[in-house]
């Protein structure tokens, strides 16, 4: 692996509240950069898009994510649309499904496949939504270890905070590797286009989860294939 060690003060501000609080603060701790390996192929990320509303805004914000990740922070993005899938209502997990469909092996290969998981869900009454826990519910072993990020979208002002707590206890149960990293999005509309073109403010509400979320692949993915 390559590692760089960097003063803090050298960056710009970045939008990363502990980086930025330390620039604030005058001081320099030593911020260990942990870089792709050129050795290595790029992590794999899957977003899971878990919106599946007629006229959904969310999916907007996945859309701007995988584009981040690749352009920005050269990663291998994949989005996963439960909207494509139009899954049943859960009646057994996939470790003890008889004859599992088709279409929930390919989900369940593009999902876990991935190094890690970007979990982008709507704010529903102060939750996500029932699509998403009728997916997150077939799989258990398959959680254990997996580095998730999560973000909350609404359409609203009031940011969706309830909804990342709740899937971050949830995912914790279940041992995913969960990044602590608070990301809401408000007003979405406001801030991310149809095809997922992001305002100028895009990059300082998602960039923070998403390094954190690099910062963890590397400290636990071994991309030894
Ligand atoms: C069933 C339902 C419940 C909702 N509850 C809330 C809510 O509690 N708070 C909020 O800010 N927005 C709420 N919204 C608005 C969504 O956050 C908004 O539709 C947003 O665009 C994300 O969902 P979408 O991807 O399905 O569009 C709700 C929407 C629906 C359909």
């Amino acid at each position: 692996m390559v590692t760089c060690v960097t003063p803090a003060t050298t960056f710009g501000k970045t939008g990363n509240h502990h980086q930025d609080y330390y620039r604030r603060k005058g001081t320099q701790p030593l911020i260990v950069m942990a870089t792709q390996n050129d050795s290595k192929r790029p992590f794999r990320v899957a977003i899971l898009s878990s919106s599946v509303r007629i006229g959904r805004l969310s999916h907007r914000v996945a859309l701007y994510i995988q584009r981040y990740l690749e352009t920005q922070l050269s990663l291998t993005a994949e989005i996963v649309d439960l909207k494509e899938y139009d899954f049943p209502l859960f009646d057994e997990r996939l470790a003890y499904q008889q004859s599992p469909s088709e279409k929930l092996l390919d989900f369940t290969r593009r999902l876990m496949g991935a190094d890690g998981i970007v979990i982008v869900s709507p704010v529903y009454n102060a939750s996500f939504s029932a699509a998403l826990k009728n997916v997150i519910d077939l799989y258990y072993a398959e959680w254990k270890r997996k580095p998730v990020g999560i973000v909350s979208v609404t359409s609203g002002s009031v940011p969706g905070i309830a909804t990342v707590q709740q899937l971050q206890t949830l995912m914790l149960k279940l041992g995913a590797l969960v990044v602590p990293t608070l990301c809401t999005v408000v007003k979405v509309a406001e801030t991310f286009s149809e095809t997922g073109e992001g305002s100028p403010v895009a990059e300082r509400i998602i960039r923070p989860l998403l390094e954190d979320l690099q910062w963890l692949l590397n400290q636990t993915v071994s991309r030894i294939d």
